[in-house]
């Protein structure tokens, strides 16, 4: 496993993270989810995602207890908060009152004392930037959290956040959490740009675009049994990645990736890491041999004939327009 550091930050990530949507807590069983943590940790991954509103606070606790027992140095743990993770209208966002407690929820269901990262799990249009950065600051200072970042925020939302730290003296934002992969590339024109300069990194989500880029869904067939795509809570996320157009020129990638002597799911993780400004690509998993296979992009180099042929194969249905990272208008 290669490691990077986060932004400009002297913290140091594996290349390769494990995270725990849709899986802990939901789609696998608490026996599956620590296997999975275990060829993790084996592999050599020490980071790992979560966030307060995985499986309805779930995830969370199963995290926990997997990680349960691993010297607390060699890891770093990442969560996030802004999803709604109650009923309530401060069960939600980015307000003093719902970081704070949500901080304290999250710490408690990892059974640890601090968070390496904390991460805005959107942008806020209902909190004033100053009380949400003011109040990440504060658990800087406590030590309840190392770093600070944000997920899915546009380059005009991390420039301003910059901005006010910079002008209050605040901890500066280390990274933003984007989806990123072959299929999607909203964030190269804008949020990449802004991020080298100012010393953010990417932790990139959904490399291998939730199994899509496996190869393993194929035009005109139902999906596999067992597969993201027939479970309930993932189903409707992958849906729309599952058209035959999509399909079809995936099918496409897997000379490129014979050639290189790599899986699919290997060529994705790689393609992510050829960029500069990604600290680390979040993997998720359903089994334990998924992690053994997507790790083994670690370190693999893909030269600039390769990243055109996966151009040429893909073509137009890569999505690149920067305004479709967005977050919701009023709190969900
Ligand atoms: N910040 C955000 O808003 C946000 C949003 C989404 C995710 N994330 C983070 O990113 C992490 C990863 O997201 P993701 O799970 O969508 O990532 P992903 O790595 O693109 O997809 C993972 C899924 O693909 C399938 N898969 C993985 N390896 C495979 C292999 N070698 N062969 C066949 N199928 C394979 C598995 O699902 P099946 O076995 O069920 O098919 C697995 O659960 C999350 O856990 C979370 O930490 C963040």
């Amino acid at each position: 496993m290669e490691f990077r550091h986060l932004g400009r930050s002297g913290l140091m990530v594996s290349e390769i993270s494990y995270g725990n949507w849709i899986t802990h807590g939901s789609q696998v069983e608490e026996d599956a989810a620590r296997e999975c943590v275990r060829a993790a940790l084996d592999e050599g991954i020490t980071t790992f995602d979560t966030a307060d509103v995985y499986a309805g606070t779930k995830a969370e606790e199963v995290l926990g207890r997997a990680l349960k027992g691993v010297r607390r140095e060699s890891l770093e743990i990442f969560t996030k908060v802004y999803w709604p993770t109650g009923a309530g209208p401060n069960d939600r966002g980015l307000s003093r009152k719902h970081i704070t407690e949500s901080v304290h929820g999250s710490l408690r269901r990892l059974q640890t004392d601090y968070v390496d990262l904390y991460q805005a799990h959107r942008f806020d249009n209902e909190t004033p930037l100053e009380e949400t950065l003011k109040t990440f600051d504060d658990l800087v200072r406590q030590g309840k959290v190392l770093y600070v970042g944000v997920s899915e925020w546009t380059a005009d939302q991390i420039a301003q956040a910059l901005k006010i730290a910079d002008e209050m003296g605040f901890d500066r934002l280390v990274s933003n959490q984007p989806q990123y992969s072959m299929l999607w590339r909203v964030i190269e024109a804008e949020v990449v740009p802004l991020s080298e300069k100012e010393g953010l990194s990417q932790i990139v989500w959904s490399p291998i675009a939730q199994g899509v880029l496996t190869g393993k869904y194929l035009p005109g067939q139902p999906p596999p049994a067992g597969s993201r795509a027939t479970d309930p809570s993932g189903g409707n996320f992958i849906s729309r990645m599952l058209n035959d157009d999509v399909l079809t020129r995936v099918q496409d990638l897997k000379p490129i990736a014979d050639d290189l002597g790599l899986s699919m799911a290997q060529l994705a993780v790689a393609w992510v890491l050829q960029n500069p400004n990604v600290a680390s690509a979040i993997i998720g998993a359903t089994k334990p041999e998924q992690v053994r296979d997507n790790v083994k992009a670690s370190g693999v180099k893909l030269d600039a004939e390769v990243l055109k042929k996966v151009d040429d194969v893909l073509g137009p249905v890569v999505e690149r327009d920067p305004a479709k990272t967005v977050s919701p208008e009023k709190r969900p």
